[in-house]
């Protein structure tokens, strides 16, 4: 059976409460035209999180951008699990290339994330990519099994199976540049292929393998029809009311 698309918009560091407030007035007034069947959902800041819950739309997944590993502990400036969850969060992007790149986030830190967030029956978006340099070298399927391989490091298999990977060339998040189709379902084939070797076929067919990086509504159908990609990670196209519903499907 062909795995339910899955599409998060990643707001970054953008909106404040009131932004997030009109977005979602107009937002559910958009989406009363539309036939929704994908899960869907955004990744907002901390700060707007608790607007997301306030929502009355069942539907919406509530998505963090990070988050710390220990549940509570003298971590000035972290936001721990039992937090997020605490106001309806489900899932949590970890290893967003900007958080490798910006804030230093290990492999070994990621892995710590992913175990902590199973351990409270939360769901990751575990985000990997190659940067243009080691696209150039034709290092990418290297770089993701190496970010894979030591993402889910001791992660069982039970755990796996619910795991949402995003493939998201770092060259191709807010640059307008899209890998292109073929290339994108290449390196998801790969992914897949690779939990199999990782874990077992069954379990590589049940891990939803989310694209990101300039999507928006007139090309992610092209992406959403190919056999290995179940959805899209979205930054720049998510932040407007009516383009984040022109991506839904
Ligand atoms: P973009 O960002 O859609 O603006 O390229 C994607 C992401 O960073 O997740």
């Amino acid at each position: 059976m062909r795995r339910k698309n899955i599409i998060i918009g990643n707001w970054k560091m953008y909106k404040n409460m009131e932004d997030t407030k009109n977005f979602f007035n107009q937002f559910s007034k958009l989406m009363k035209s539309k036939d929704i069947t994908c899960d869907y959902g955004i990744a907002a800041s901390y700060t707007n999180l608790p607007l997301l819950k306030l929502q009355k739309n069942n539907h919406l997944i509530i998505a963090a951008q990070n988050c710390h590993y220990e549940t509570a502990g003298a971590f000035t400036g972290e936001v721990s699990i039992p937090m997020l969850k605490d106001i309806n969060v489900s899932h949590v992007v970890i290893g967003h290339s900007e958080r490798r790149m910006y804030f230093n986030e290990t492999n070994e830190d990621i892995n710590k994330k992913i175990h902590a967030l199973f351990n409270a029956n939360m769901i990751p978006i575990l985000c990997c990519g190659e940067t243009d340099g080691e696209y150039e070298a034709k290092k990418t399927n290297d770089v993701i099994k190496n970010q894979i391989a030591l993402a889910l490091t001791n992660i069982k298999v039970e755990d796996v199976t619910k795991l949402v990977i995003a493939y998201e060339p770092i060259w191709a998040i807010g640059t307008g540049k899209t890998a292109s189709v073929v290339e994108a379902q290449a390196v998801c084939k790969m992914i897949r292929h690779y939990i199999g070797e990782l874990y077992d076929e069954v379990t590589a067919q049940k891990v939803r393998i989310q694209y990101g990086g300039s999507v928006k509504p007139e090309n992610i159908k092209s992406f959403l029809e190919q056999p290995d990609i179940d959805g899209a990670l979205v930054g720049g196209a998510s932040l407007q009311p009516e383009s984040f519903l022109g991506l839904l499907v």
